[in-house]
């Protein structure tokens, strides 16, 4: 039995081209044992007829907050405490404009001002209109309101021509975002192995110096926790960090990439890995065993070395993961130097984070990031590093499951 039985959905019919794909998520919804209530924009009336949507359905339509006959029986109010969860399919560029703005203006706005229940929106737009800073913005703001979101896909658009991200989510990914919504005890990575480097390492130039990097191991040890509460087992390879272990992981506390790499081996095999760590990409063969000395004859030279490169070594191995993630800071070329590192490392995707000084993301508690695959790249808004290993622990699994479908 489906986890949206007996849930009472209300959906939000936007005004866009897609909108003829929820007639199909009602029917999906339904045949779940879901009981659907349609709200319809007044753009949406342009692409399908609140009949079809009503006969679908079998409920009453709603689509005028200045309805009286309406108003009177049930309210805006009504409507909004009395869903379970409210999906907006298609969420069209103005209408995400218009609930980022807090605006109440037509029926559909007000309910999501009034409503507790969680909510769930499909974006549907032209590309450019998906890709312009004033939709990154709305789609950031509402996200930090709670907002979850599935798609838009990247493929044909109903304009002739064009391609890009903006299609619809599918009825029945949408159907299953919708199900994780409802459903609190989600493990789809139950049973599976991960191992996540985090942190810098420290490369030592004596016994009290090193080499080291800004990086505080912030995102590698959130998507750790992250990865641990969809289920799985978690080891986490820790460079020298100033915080806490996450909980619910193991964690394997080392100082340089060579140690790290040797605790990575160990940790095999796993189902996922993901390299977060900023390993130093040289280590010094110069090392001194005792404190090297100012007035030893000047300022010393060191000799370097370059260490192993870890995300390389496990992303090219025989028995290697079936998802390999990496991380790329880059201060210029972002996605290029990404790609590049894609198929250089082995990886399966990469996370690409802007790290130039104006960004000023390293060591900080936000990241802007955007996943760099073989099939393209998905941009997401800027978000705290809890929530980019949130989100990110959920596009792992879906991926994982992606791939075994196979
Ligand atoms: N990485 C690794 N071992 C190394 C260097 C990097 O596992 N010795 C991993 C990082 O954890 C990250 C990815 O490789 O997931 C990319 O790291 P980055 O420093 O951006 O790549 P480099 O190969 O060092 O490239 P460059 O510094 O020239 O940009």
């Amino acid at each position: 039995m489906s986890i949206l039985s007996g849930k009472r959905i209300l959906l939000v019919v936007g005004g866009g081209i897609a909108a003829y794909k929820s007639l199909d998520l009602v029917r999906r919804l339904r045949e779940r044992g879901a009981t659907v209530t349609p709200v319809m924009t007044a753009a949406a009336a342009h692409f399908v007829t609140p009949l079809s949507v009503g006969a679908l359905s079998a409920s009453k339509v709603f689509t005028d907050l200045f309805d009286r006959e309406d108003e009177h029986d049930v309210g805006h109010i009504r409507l909004a405490r009395g869903a379970d969860a409210i999906l907006v399919a298609p969420a069209t560029a103005d209408f995400m404009a218009r609930a980022a703005a807090g605006r109440a203006d037509d029926l559909a706005t007000a309910i999501l001002l009034a409503t507790r229940a969680p909510v769930l929106m499909a974006p549907a737009m032209n590309p450019a209109m998906w890709a312009h800073p004033a939709t990154r913005r709305n789609l950031a703001r509402l996200e930090a309101d709670g907002v979850r979101f599935v798609g838009p896909n990247a493929g044909e658009m109903a304009e002739a021509g064009e391609a890009g991200a903006g299609r619809m989510a599918e009825p029945l990914e949408i159907v299953a975002a919708a199900e994780v919504l409802f459903d609190a005890g989600h493990k789809p990575l139950a049973g599976r192995r991960a191992v996540v480097t985090s942190g810098p390492t420290h490369e030592p130039i004596d016994p009290v110096r090193y080499i080291a990097n800004r990086s505080s191991g912030r995102q590698g040890h959130a998507l750790a926790e992250a990865l641990a509460a969809l289920g799985a087992e978690v080891t986490l390879v820790s460079g020298p960090v100033a915080i806490a272990d996450p909980p619910g992981v193991t964690v394997h506390h080392v100082e340089t990439a060579r140690e790290m790499l040797a605790a990575v081996e160990k940790a095999m095999p796993a189902d996922i890995a993901v390299f977060v760590a900023a390993v130093a990409d040289w280590r010094v063969t110069s090392e001194s065993g005792a404190k090297i000395k100012k007035d030893a004859g000047g300022p010393p030279t060191l000799s370097l070395a370059e260490n192993p490169d870890i995300l390389s070594t496990i992303g090219h191995a025989p028995d290697r993961p079936k998802l390999v993630v990496g991380f790329a800071a880059e201060t210029d070329a972002l996605l290029d130097n990404a790609r590049v590192k894609l198929d250089r490392k082995g990886a399966d995707a990469i996370v690409a984070n802007d790290v130039s000084p104006t960004a000023g993301v390293m060591g900080g508690t936000e990241n802007t990031v955007h996943i760099v695959t073989r099939e393209g790249v998905e941009d997401w808004p800027k978000l705290g590093k809890t929530d980019v290993a949130r989100r990110l622990g959920d596009w792992i699994a879906a991926r994982l499951a992606q791939l075994e479908a196979q």
